[in-house]
């Protein structure tokens, strides 16, 4: 028996040519390289220059990723972009990506869920196109944290970057099982109970109060490493599948400490885990596609390869993803 499934067939990813190192930043507020290194393994971010809108980021990282599938806009039924950070409160980025794209065809939306974004948008894609909904789609994740940070507070500022990342994924009939090619399995979390931990206090379309991040950072960390754990264990059991059946490890970049704990969980060589917060820092949804990219094009993730992605951010939101490349 055949099913369809979302098989990923382009990868994509887009970062603004301004670099913010960590001793530019310590010249701006009380922090210093050394405390950022050690905390997080950031040593320098992205920052949009004016014209890297949402939107044009999202368009650039997905133009790569349909150009690396071999893909024209003429293949494209349906854009789901993961962003916190859209430039308007509607029209969604989405459907100004389709136009700039020049796709005609399908549906075209936003997805937020914060540093899950990714993850999340995966997930609902792989979902349609299963159901048949959709047969070529590009999942983008796009950010421009620079415009929502409190420049002024040390406990966040140091810790984000802007980017974009796209994969195009193609719906094909194949077989089932672990050895199948595309998307094995998805799993999305939500708990609205911890929403206060990381959050914007202002919103999209309010110039008098446009919103700063806050976050309660030891709360998110504790967090972070038990519910990704938790999910990761879902993700393989979801599949029949063991720990060392891993090739690459692909995480959401938001701190060295908690990727390199996951790593460790999972018994990953350090080599197969793919890392970009040193150089991108935290790009929120657009952070797995981005470290994807790199892996991707660079030659160490290959056909056949299991990738497994997770994320968490806020919400609380958290995702893992299963895809034999
Ligand atoms: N430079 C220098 N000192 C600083 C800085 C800074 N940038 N930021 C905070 N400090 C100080 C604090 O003021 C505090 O000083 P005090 O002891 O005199 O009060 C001290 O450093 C310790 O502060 P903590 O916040 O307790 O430091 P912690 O070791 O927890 O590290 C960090 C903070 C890096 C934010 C950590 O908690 C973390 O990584 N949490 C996870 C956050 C995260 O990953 N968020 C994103 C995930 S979700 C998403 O992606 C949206």
């Amino acid at each position: 028996m055949t099913k369809q499934h979302a098989i990923l067939v382009g990868v994509g990813g887009y970062l603004p040519p301004r670099i913010l190192t960590n001793d530019e930043l310590a010249t701006r507020v009380d922090t210093s390289d050394a405390w950022i290194t050690e905390r997080t393994g950031i040593r320098q971010r992205h920052i949009a220059g004016p014209e890297d809108s949402c939107v044009a980021m999202a368009t650039k990282a997905a133009a790569a990723a349909l150009a690396d599938a071999g893909a024209t806009a003429a293949d494209v039924d349906a854009i789901i972009v993961g962003t916190s950070t859209p430039d308007e409160a509607f029209p969604a980025t989405a459907v100004r990506v389709q136009a700039a794209l020049g796709v005609t065809a399908g549906f075209a939306f936003d997805l937020a869920a914060a540093c899950s974004g990714f993850v999340y948008a995966l997930s609902v894609a792989d979902a349609m196109i299963r159901a048949g909904q959709a047969r070529g789609v590009l999942v983008i994740g796009a950010e421009v944290y620079s415009r929502i940070l409190d420049w002024t507070d040390r406990g966040t500022c140091v810790l984000f970057g802007d980017g974009a990342g796209a994969v195009f994924l193609r719906a094909e009939h194949s077989g089932v099982g672990p050895q199948t090619r595309g998307i094995l399995s998805t799993h999305i979390h939500a708990d609205g109970r911890h929403g206060d931990i990381l959050y914007v206090d202002g919103a999209v379309g309010r110039p008098d109060r446009p919103g700063h991040l806050r976050m309660l950072g030891r709360e998110v960390f504790r967090h972070a490493v038990g519910r990704l754990s938790e999910v990761v264990g879902e993700a393989l059991a979801a599949n029949g599948l063991q720990q060392s059946d891993i090739d690459w490890l692909v995480p959401h970049q938001a701190n060295l400490r908690i990727i390199d704990g996951i790593g460790k969980k999972l018994g990953m060589a350090d080599s197969h885990v793919v890392k970009t917060v040193d150089r991108h820092a935290n790009t929120s949804a657009a952070s797995i596609p981005l470290a994807l990219a790199e892996a991707w094009h660079d030659g160490r993730i290959r056909r056949g390869d299991l990738v497994l992605m997770e994320a968490l951010g806020g919400g609380l939101t958290w995702g893992a993803a299963l895809v034999r490349i």
